[in-house]
């Protein structure tokens, strides 16, 4: 057989494109591209927007509706949360926080022989339901620089269980929204 010199020239560039698809194939193969289900690193922002969707399904729900449907007894497992810092029972004492019995419906900041932050003495006016779900949700949001020094209940429905447990804590509970 004998090629003519553009015949040969044709030959290289056919097998080098050969060469070249091939080893492409080759290492395709021995290395694969996996989709990883999560970020292999988390990316913090990506998570709370995550969770944000979850908060607001649920605060899609009235708190009303909420409170109408919350347990008392399991306010008293959210409470544990509290305990270190607050009593419910009737005449506890202060601790971190102030005695918490009757405090639903009461004045904010009304606690005799609580030193109050002016942060919270300043905002004024009564603990409604709908307050003390405020103020349970983020207390530095409802109350800049007090001295409740807690993130707050992400969850509606934990706020609306504590609450309800915080309602029993009372000689005369105002009536539920
Ligand atoms: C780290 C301690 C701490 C924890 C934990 C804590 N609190 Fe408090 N809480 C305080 C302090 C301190 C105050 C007084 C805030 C101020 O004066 O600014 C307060 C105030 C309050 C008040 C207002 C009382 C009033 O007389 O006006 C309520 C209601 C309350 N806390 C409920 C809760 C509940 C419910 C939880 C748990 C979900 C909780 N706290 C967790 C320390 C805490």
């Amino acid at each position: 057989m004998h090629f003519s010199n553009w015949e040969k020239v044709g030959f290289a560039v056919l097998l080098a494109a050969w060469v070249i698809w091939g080893t492409n194939k080759i290492g395709n193969t021995l290395v694969h591209a996996h989709e990883l289900k999560e970020n292999a690193f988390k990316i913090e922002g990506v998570e709370k927007a995550e969770s944000g969707k979850a908060d607001k399904a649920e605060a899609a729900v009235p708190f009303g509706q909420l409170l109408a449907s919350a347990s008392a007894e399991a306010g008293a497992a959210v409470f544990k949360k509290c305990a270190s810092c607050h009593t419910t029972e009737k005449g506890g004492a202060n601790k971190v926080g102030p005695n918490l019995w009757g405090v639903v419906g009461g004045k904010l900041a009304g606690h005799d022989g609580f030193k109050y932050s002016s942060a919270l003495s300043g905002v004024g006016g009564q603990w409604s339901y709908e307050n003390l779900d405020k103020f349970l949700a983020s207390p530095a949001a409802f109350a800049k620089g007090t001295k409740m020094t807690f993130a707050g209940l992400k969850k509606g429905s934990e706020r609306a269980n504590v609450i309800l447990y915080l309602r029993q804590h009372h000689d005369n509970p105002p009536p539920l929204p």
